[in-house]
């Protein structure tokens, strides 16, 4: 199966009250842990792919390597820039084979984000990609989200009607109060803005940050109407300590492939566990 838009399987999640996982491709491994655990459970899937992450794998493997991944699985797979920062960025990737597309906007002023991303989503539909956009600020891995200033940056739900509404994007991240990275202690999110906004559009919301989330919390949001969860760290994380505990057993290692096996795996167990979690099992 080509790549496919998300739109081949986000309405269907928002409508059956699922939610499907967006995880990062930073290498090879990563992207074999992603399609196995999704293969083992029949689920679609996103391969979110950072500009970060392009840089680092180049932007011709990390197309082949998702195509190949669709190729062999049969599985509906998104190939998407995740945090896209400029038009031009968004059309290289489509150029090159993307199938989805997230234009991050947040940083512009609201009638800017609104004016760029209508720029992305009319050229992106043009050629049958899907987009995201972004309203709020999403926090990063220093930020502690309990503090007052965290309340400064979340979506207004009045704004976020209004930038689907204008921009006609096919999912909408709001900042509710996730962050990138791991948690300090337990996110404050806020439920009220996710249902608000999910009641107003007929697009899913998307929650970055999806890493250390509570599963209760997880899954609240999508019944308040979360179609799509982005997650990174938690598989950064179990391939690193599972690296680090075959050499720090074995210092005569030199083999990549001794260490980045149960690397793999380690990161097809967290993919498992969160595919079961969002719902998405068997819907592929
Ligand atoms: P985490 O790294 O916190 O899982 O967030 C991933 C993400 O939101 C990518 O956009």
């Amino acid at each position: 199966m080509p790549l496919v838009s998300m739109n081949e399987f986000l309405p269907k999640a928002k409508a059956n009250k699922y939610a499907v996982g967006q995880f990062n491709m930073n290498n090879l491994e990563f992207a074999q842990a992603i399609m196995q655990a999704a293969m083992e459970l029949n689920s679609p899937f996103i391969y979110g792919v950072s500009e970060g992450a392009l840089k680092y794998m180049g932007i011709e493997y990390t197309v082949a390597i998702a195509e190949a991944a669709a190729k062999k699985s049969g599985l509906p797979i998104a190939l998407h820039l995740d945090h896209g920062s400029s038009f031009e960025v968004a059309m290289q990737c489509i150029r090159a084979g993307f199938s989805s597309v997230m234009f991050d906007g947040s940083h512009h002023s609201y009638e800017d984000n609104i004016r760029l991303t209508k720029e992305v989503v009319k050229a992106a539909h043009a050629m049958g990609v899907s987009v995201e956009g972004e309203l709020g600020t999403i926090g990063g891995v220093e930020d502690d989200i309990s503090v007052d200033e965290e309340n400064a940056n979340l979506a207004k739900p009045e704004e976020a009607i209004r930038f689907y509404e204008e921009t006609g994007v096919d999912c909408l991240a709001i900042a509710v109060g996730t962050a990138h990275g791991m948690y300090a202690g337990e996110p404050n999110i806020h439920f009220d803005i996710i249902q608000q906004v999910a009641n107003a559009v007929p697009v899913p919301i998307v929650l970055h940050g999806g890493s250390g989330v509570p599963d209760e919390a997880i899954r609240k949001s999508i019944q308040a109407g979360v179609g799509k969860i982005n997650v990174n760290t938690e598989n950064q994380v179990a391939c690193t300590n599972a690296i680090r505990e075959v050499l720090n057993k074995d210092a005569k290692v030199y083999d990549p492939r001794k260490y980045l096996t149960p690397a793999r795996q380690a990161m097809v167990e967290v993919v498992k566990a969160k595919i079961e979690l969002f719902g998405s099992s068997n819907q592929a």
